[in-house]
């Protein structure tokens, strides 16, 4: 067996080597640091395995690294995990099965190193490297996963149906290191998925949701989508974007296929931005087409108003998703109202009130909202892409000089409603209110310039007409 002593030169290792010894304790690392070590990947989180307790051979090298060490302690699961200088540290026993089969409660029933690599979720996440002194730095591989890391291949080591069975989550990781890794996923593992995947209801949403995320974080999120499409998991998980799929034609007119447009935008926003909140942006933009669809005699395919019921459908989604329903659903909720604009925009003639009310309403968001709409276009016709891209050219350069001329991006009232009463002597009252918007629109048309003076003499002029009197 080739020797892989260069990945375990950490001193954790050396500490956590040594006290296995002390207690005669056979111990390895495994898992994703092994599968990441192997595949140049930076690696935080160290998993080991020892044959018997976890949690006592945990505390041991606690106290050597560090007496103030705070470990905790999962005794339901025979694990334990401490953090030490930024790495994760985590021990546990190795066991015959994860669940006892009958009451589904984790198995504490403990086994060979063979079984516990039998019980990981894939090959390539059953390696382990020895930490013991007769064969320190070997790598134990019964499952040939270190060939499968080189084929760049997903599969379970054993049958996928008891693999997914003992923890349906595997799935979604499964489709979640295809997309991360561009790694392909075994053709009776992928089946096996399909057949199992109504077991997905017994995972919590959060667990769900965490995969969701890495697979859209990943280089090429498509990858995952279509993994996730194909298997059938995508309608169980997130029904709103299966139903994006599908073209329909009216006496010859069909519209493009919303899904795979999604997934295209998606993508090219990848190399962009790791932004997750932009990407669930890309991901949604669309999400109320289906519903807005309307085929129109002499028009063909519309869908009004999808942007604004898109915004109306984030929400929802994102309670029933467990995504944070804070500032971040508000930013895709804004992102998906205000998708369309900037393209509008550079179609028709780039008028600087266009300008001012777009800034106003995307505020500091400006950038990203560029950024999404670059992404949007996906068009073949290369002419076509290159002109649209010249036109946002022109909306940026347009966007910046007029933030230079009138900030508007963080809008705030040159005249504040205050000033307002104080000047004519009112409570507050609708007068107040309609003065202000006016201010403000005079400011976005351009009539006046976001200054103090200037639109204290518009408020002069709009109180006059509105039959108000200066307070003495
Ligand atoms: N594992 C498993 N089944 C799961 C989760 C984890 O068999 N449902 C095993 C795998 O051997 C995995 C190890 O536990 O390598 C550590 O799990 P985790 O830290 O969740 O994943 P990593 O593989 O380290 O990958 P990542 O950090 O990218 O999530």
């Amino acid at each position: 067996m080739p020797d892989f002593s260069r990945y375990i030169s950490h001193p954790v290792f050396k500490a956590v080597a040594e006290q296995a010894q002390k207690m005669q304790l056979e111990t390895y690392v495994i898992g994703g640091f092994v599968r990441d070590s192997i595949l140049e990947r930076p690696s935080k989180d160290l998993d080991f395995v020892t044959i018997g307790s976890g949690i006592e051979l945990a505390a041991a090298v606690a106290r050597e690294l560090n007496p103030r060490l705070k470990v905790n302690v999962f005794k339901n699961f025979g694990t334990a995990q401490f953090n030490y200088k930024g790495i994760e540290l985590e021990f546990v026993g190795a066991r015959k099965e994860s669940y006892d089969r009958q009451s589904r409660k984790p198995s504490v029933e403990s086994g060979s190193l063979e079984d516990d690599q039998n019980r990981r979720d894939f090959t390539i996440n059953a390696l382990a490297i020895s930490l013991n002194q007769k064969n320190f730095g070997e790598l134990l591989d019964p499952f040939r996963g270190l060939e499968h890391l080189k084929q760049q291949l997903i599969k379970t080591p054993l049958d996928p149906d008891i693999t997914f069975d003992d923890d349906p989550l595997r799935m979604l990781r499964a489709i979640r290191f295809a997309s991360q890794l561009n790694f392909r996923i075994d053709e009776l593992t992928l089946d096996a998925i399909q057949r199992n995947k109504t077991r997905i209801d017994i995972i919590s949403g959060e667990r769900i949701i965490d995969e969701i995320n890495k697979i859209i974080l990943s280089p090429v999120p498509s990858i995952g989508f279509k993994l996730l499409d194909q298997t059938g998991l995508l309608e169980l998980i997130i029904p709103e974007l299966s139903k994006m799929k599908g073209v329909e034609s009216v006496r010859g007119v069909a519209h493009k296929d919303n899904f795979y447009h999604t997934l295209a935008v998606l993508d090219q926003l990848a190399p962009k931005s790791k932004d997750l909140w932009l990407r669930w942006s890309a991901l949604l933009h669309d999400i109320a087409k289906p519903a807005c669809k309307k085929f129109v005699e002499g028009q063909g395919w519309t869908f009004h108003g999808h942007n604004f019921v898109g915004a109306k459908m984030v929400p929802r989604m994102f309670k029933r998703l467990r995504l944070p329903l804070n500032e971040k659903m508000k930013f895709v909720q804004k992102m998906v109202n205000l998708h369309m604009r900037p393209i509008v925009l550079s179609e028709d003639e780039v008028t600087d009130s266009a300008i001012r009310r777009l800034l106003f309403e995307a505020g500091d968001d400006i950038d990203l909202l560029m950024t999404l709409c670059e992404a949007d276009i996906t068009s073949k016709n290369e002419d076509k892409v290159r002109s649209h891209l010249n036109n946002f050219q022109l909306v940026r350069t347009k966007l910046k000089d007029i933030e230079e001329r009138d900030a508007i991006r963080n809008f705030q009232p040159p005249v504040s409603g205050e000033v307002i009463m104080q000047t004519f002597g009112l409570a507050p009252c609708k007068e107040v209110g309609i003065i202000k918007s006016a201010i403000k629109e005079a400011i976005l048309e351009g009539e006046i310039h976001n200054n103090f003076d200037e639109a204290y003499r518009f408020m002069l002029k709009t109180a006059n007409e509105l039959g108000l009197k200066k307070a003495n």
